[in-house]
């Protein structure tokens, strides 16, 4: 950083952005949760996980935009809808192992990827998606 910049400047604003705007706010985060289910919809490799989703993927694009939104620092949608649930419960139904881990991150990652979220969001948000997976794995 110039000597001159003090905090506050271009280059500070510009490092505090949040993962959410780095991702292009609201209609960044719809693309990137349409993208991670058409995904799991579509492609073999994620026939598994799709296999333990609802028949209908909209409700889920909702939910999981809401809470992504929220958690990637925008707005907190998902903690004001009337079914809204803790994470850990959510998911608690389900049997969730290593490669079920692995084939949501799969997923995520590649959406990441497709939507083309740029390098810093990819770095902000890929190890703390990899420690939640972790996190609800249950088997
Ligand atoms: C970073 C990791 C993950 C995040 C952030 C995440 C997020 C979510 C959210 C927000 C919901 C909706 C909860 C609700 O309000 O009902 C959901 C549902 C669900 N998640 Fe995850 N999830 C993650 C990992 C996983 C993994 C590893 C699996 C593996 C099986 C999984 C399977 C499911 C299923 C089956 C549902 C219910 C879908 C339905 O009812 O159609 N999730 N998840």
């Amino acid at each position: 950083m110039a000597s001159r910049e003090r905090p506050g400047s271009a280059m500070q604003q510009q490092t505090s952005r949040t993962p959410y705007e780095l991702l292009g706010g609201e209609p960044g985060v719809a693309a990137l949760v349409a993208r991670f289910y058409k995904l799991m919809d579509e492609d073999p490799a994620f026939a598994a996980l799709r296999r333990m989703h609802a028949a209908n993927l909209a409700p889920m694009r909702d939910k999981l935009g809401d809470w992504l939104a929220g958690w990637a620092g925008g707005p907190q949608r998902y903690h004001d809808r009337p079914d809204a649930t803790c994470i850990g419960r959510a998911h608690a139904p389900y049997a969730i192992d290593r490669a079920m881990r692995d084939q949501w991150l799969a997923c995520m990652f590649r959406a990441l990827d497709e939507v083309q979220a740029p390098a810093e969001a990819q770095v902000r948000l890929r190890p703390p998606l990899a420690a939640m997976a972790e996190m609800l794995r249950n088997r």
